[in-house]
């Protein structure tokens, strides 16, 4: 999608749609800016107006520039934020595609965001709720808007600074919702592996994929064993972005879960509302790929490495077994209670690698647990931080609510860690019904020495009933997250 920003009068704009997002009682400024016949068209439709959050009305001006006018309401101006703006012109994108509409201009409206902030969000909103997975369909019907104008009236530059910035954020966000959406028979590791290799030399980070017989050599027993159920090898894929710029000398690691199909192995899940969508869980995985997509697009000083663990989980003639205790990367064993509980399995050898690299910081992003959903639903992931990253857990929510990917933050209490003692081994793979997403968390925590996070966005992942800005199916969740996180980190200023 072609993104540019314009002072031009609001009248002059040559578009198929032109989006006035208004605050209640916002109507007079617009009128005041428009002239000839919107304005005339806009005084009969302006009494059917509310201007409550998500409404619209569509008017079709005689005689000017654009074709269409929509009026889309943000509600009482105190109440707009990033995420009211994103859904506006999520609407907006909506209405462009219900009418055919091709080209569109959105006006930055008044509210207490600063410029720059604004004009990425209501460029985030466009082309997020604009994106469609068609890879498997053989007919298309109808199209997308494949341009955005973007209206400013004062603030010309740092609106384009947004706009610009959100375009790469909202592309690698559509990365991360393409690997999520991707058939499981088109997603084996190494697949996923070529995918990234080819995202990296388009995009510019280094990325080296190990084989199985590699994985071997370090002894990753974690991986190993969810794998062997499976035809298909395990991968590690390791991404890198050190660019000479970098501020500090040691790392952020992510690491992303890159389970990509979770039947549960021999706990073998049920198919319906369980099974069914389990090719979302590497979605943790799609997410650092994403974020490291953007981090080089935006050439952000901060050297970072991007960890995915890769392999599905299947009930296969050799497959792992409860009961089996294995012995991990870091030399730990695990009885394993239920097969299901499998990628903490793989992040705790991702994870126990990642201290060969001396880590400022490290964060895992993963579909870990169903009790993650239970607990905050489906728009909200669970974060959980060890006692050295507290100011970092603190900084990650701000970032969940600046970019729009909410992360709560959860307990870590030692004494949770009590559910995961085992008769046989060091540890358990299963705490029990309780606190299931944080057992799991304390479960990594044994295979960390550095100051960490831990998102666990099994909810928000994936969606089987659209959100404002997010169709149905994978949402991109923790590419905006990070993106925000890591321009943060890396100028500590701009937080
Ligand atoms: N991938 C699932 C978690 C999940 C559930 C992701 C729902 C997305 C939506 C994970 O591997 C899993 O199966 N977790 C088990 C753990 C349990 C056996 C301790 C779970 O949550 O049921
Ligand atoms: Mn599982
Ligand atoms: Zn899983």
């Amino acid at each position: 999608m072609k993104v540019s920003v314009t002072t031009l009068p609001l009248a002059e704009l040559d578009v198929d749609l032109l989006m006035l997002p208004l605050a209640e009682s916002g109507l007079g400024a617009v009128q005041g800016r428009l002239a000839g016949p919107v304005a005339e068209a806009l005084k009969r439709a302006a009494g059917d107006f509310t201007a409550k959050p998500g409404s619209t009305v569509l008017f079709y001006p005689d005689g000017a520039r654009c074709r269409r006018v929509a009026l889309i309401g943000l509600g009482p101006k105190k109440e707009i934020d990033g995420d009211r703006l994103r859904a506006a012109s999520g609407t907006g994108a909506e209405l462009a595609e219900k009418t055919g509409a091709s080209t569109a201009a959105i006006l930055v409206p008044q509210c207490s965001l600063d410029s720059e902030s604004i004009g990425q969000a209501l460029v985030e909103g466009f082309m997020l709720a604009s994106y469609k997975f068609l890879r498997y369909k053989t007919q298309v019907n109808g199209r997308v808007p494949d341009r955005l104008v973007v209206h400013a009236k004062t603030d010309e530059k740092a609106v384009r600074r947004g706009a610009d910035r959100a375009r790469v954020v909202a592309e690698a966000t559509g990365t991360a919702r393409d690997l999520v959406n991707t058939s499981p028979h088109h997603k084996t590791p190494r697949s996923l592996a070529k995918a990234v290799e080819r995202l990296g030399r388009k995009h510019g980070f280094d990325v080296s994929v190990w084989d199985k017989s590699l994985i071997e050599d370090e002894k990753m027993g974690g991986l190993l064993a969810v794998n062997r159920g499976s035809p298909e090898p395990p991968v590690f894929i390791e991404m890198i972005w050190q660019p000479d710029s970098a501020a500090r000398a040691r790392p952020v690691v992510l690491v992303g879960k890159g389970i990509v199909f979770d039947t549960g192995g021999l706990s073998l899940k049920g198919t319906k509302d369980s099974m069914d969508h389990m090719k979302a869980d590497m979605a943790g995985a799609a997410a650092v790929v994403g974020a490291m997509e953007a981090m080089a697009r935006l050439s952000v000083p901060l050297y970072i490495i991007g960890l995915v663990p890769a392999t599905d989980n299947r009930p296969g003639g050799n497959a792992y077994v409860p009961g089996d205790v294995l012995t991990m990367h870091s030399g730990k064993t695990v009885e394993v209670l239920n097969t299901d509980a499998e990628g903490r399995l793989i992040l705790a050898d991702a994870l126990s690698y990642a201290k060969l690299y001396r880590p400022d910081l490290v964060i895992d992003l993963a579909t870990l647990t169903g009790a993650q959903v239970v607990a905050l639903g489906s728009e909200v992931a669970a974060l959980m931080a060890n006692d050295r990253a507290a100011e970092h857990a603190t900084a990650m929510e701000a970032a969940g609510r600046r970019s729009g990917d909410l992360v709560h933050r959860m307990p870590m209490y030692s004494h949770y860690g009590d559910a995961l003692k085992s008769d046989v081994a060091d540890i358990k793979n299963v705490g029990g019904r309780e606190a299931g997403s944080i057992t799991a968390a304390k479960f990594l925590e044994h295979f960390v020495d550095y100051p960490w996070l831990h998102v666990d966005m099994a909810g928000p992942a994936f969606l089987k009933t659209e959100k404002p800005y997010r169709p149905k199916g994978g949402t991109g969740f923790g590419v905006r997250l990070l993106v925000d996180f890591l321009r943060g980190y890396a100028w500590p200023k701009y937080r």
